[in-house]
């Protein structure tokens, strides 16, 4: 049995002579038990007619912004929220063009921008425009926004000539499709806890010391982990983002201590335990209960003690987790990154160097190198974040 059956997908159409595959498409995604939304551009119709559409999906064609004669307002907000993936096939140049850039000027663009779930998309042009620097520039922006581009082929085109562009045949874009939800579900059962965030040490009721780690890197783990259908334990430093998805219970925590404490109660039975948080390394030895006045002292000594490594201490204790650390390193970079997998135990270590302007603190961007305890060296381009998760996500608990 196909894994689309019950699956909602938007299927959106734009005006390429491909457009006569999208039938056939249809059908199959129908055939193997899928509900499918067409929103067609006003140039697919030119190219295939809107009854066939709805005869074969058995609802209305969405098109237009408003259908003309009742008035009626199509959402594409609802059809975001419905959908359990979009499939834009064809995909021409233009509307390649229009979603890499977000012009939203037809009822299937605004629904792209929309776009909760995952958008995958089947290019169809002729190989001149395919090859376009300017085409290629926008498939390199719509990876980068994870949309997954199911590749044209090489063979006969519509124009006579023969060259890459052709729409992968609908029999391969049902298999991208089955593929992505493969994915989706490959982490059912499994139990993961993810630490993000930077930790911050009290000094006095008002001051701490803090790092500038944002959570972005460890909150899109933990989204990512969960959108393949794992049960998720995000441990969270004090930051200001939400967490998306189901699937992720969340523990906020401010120090250090807190953090190791919520990790290592919640260790036992996990499957993966991603390490992504900036833990402070000290904290001070006393917080004062009240606000440390400036008034008669010129200077000010504090002392600092120790933390425990909560990487460490899961090291100890792992039977059978998979222990997946960070390291942001400025200079000897592998090595060190080597060395601190050894020292703490770990299975993997994501490195990441601050000496790259795409990496870092704070940043959308992340570039990674991914070392196993064998010392297999994975490198990964600048990516963002998001992608970085998949990159992580793929190579520690396998595709
Ligand atoms: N880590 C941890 N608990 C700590 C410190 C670090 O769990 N008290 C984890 C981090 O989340 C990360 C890995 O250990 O996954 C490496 O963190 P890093 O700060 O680079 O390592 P340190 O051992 O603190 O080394 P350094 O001297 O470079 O700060």
């Amino acid at each position: 049995m196909s894994n689309l059956r019950g699956k909602h997908i938007v299927l959106g159409i734009s005006g390429g002579i491909a457009a006569y595959k999208s039938v056939m498409l249809l059908r199959l995604l129908v055939k193997a038990g899928a509900e499918v939304q067409v929103v067609i551009t006003p140039n697919g119709k030119e190219f295939i007619t809107p009854v066939t559409l709805s005869a074969l999906s058995g609802k209305p064609v969405v098109s237009e912004f408003f259908t003309a004669n009742t008035g009626e307002w199509h959402s594409h907000v609802d059809l975001g929220l419905w959908a359990d993936l979009m499939i834009i096939a064809p995909a021409t140049a233009s509307t390649i063009g229009k979603m890499a850039n977000g012009i939203a000027d037809n009822m299937l663009i605004t629904t792209y921008l929309s776009a909760k779930e995952q958008v995958m998309v089947a290019p169809a042009m002729d190989l001149d425009m395919w090859r376009h620097p300017s085409t290629q520039r926008n498939i390199e922006t719509l990876k980068r926004d994870g949309v997954i581009i199911v590749e044209p082929e090489a063979g006969e085109l519509a124009s006579g000539l023969v060259g890459k562009g052709r729409m992968e045949e609908p029999e391969g874009i049902v298999k991208a499709a089955e593929a992505y939800f493969a994915k989706t579900a490959s982490l059912t059962g499994k139990r993961v806890m993810v630490t993000a965030g930077p930790t911050f040490e009290n000094i006095d009721p008002v001051r701490f010391i803090g790092n500038y780690s944002s959570g972005k890197m460890g909150f899109a783990i933990a989204e990512e982990f969960a959108s393949r259908g794992a049960e998720v334990l995000l441990i969270a430093g004090p930051v200001s983002m939400e967490v998306k998805g189901e699937g992720i219970k969340r523990i906020n925590v401010v120090s250090a201590r807190e953090m190791y404490e919520a990790a290592v109660s919640n260790f036992d039975g996990m499957d993966y335990v991603v390490l992504a948080a900036a833990v402070a390394d000290y904290a001070p030895e006393t917080v004062s209960e009240s606000k440390i006045k400036r008034e008669g002292t010129d200077e000010m000594v504090l002392k600092l003690v120790k933390n425990p490594d909560i990487a460490a201490t899961l090291g100890s204790m792992k039977t059978t987790q998979k222990i997946i650390g960070f390291a942001l390193e400025t200079d000897h970079e592998l090595e060190n990154a080597l060395h601190k997998l050894k020292k703490k135990n770990l299975d993997w270590i994501v490195l990441n160097s601050l000496r790259d302007p795409e990496a870092g603190f704070m940043k959308d961007t992340n570039k990674i190198t991914i070392v196993s305890d064998t010392g297999m060296e994975l490198e990964f381009p600048a990516k963002r974040k998001t992608e970085v998760a998949k990159d992580i996500a793929d190579v520690v608990a396998g595709k």
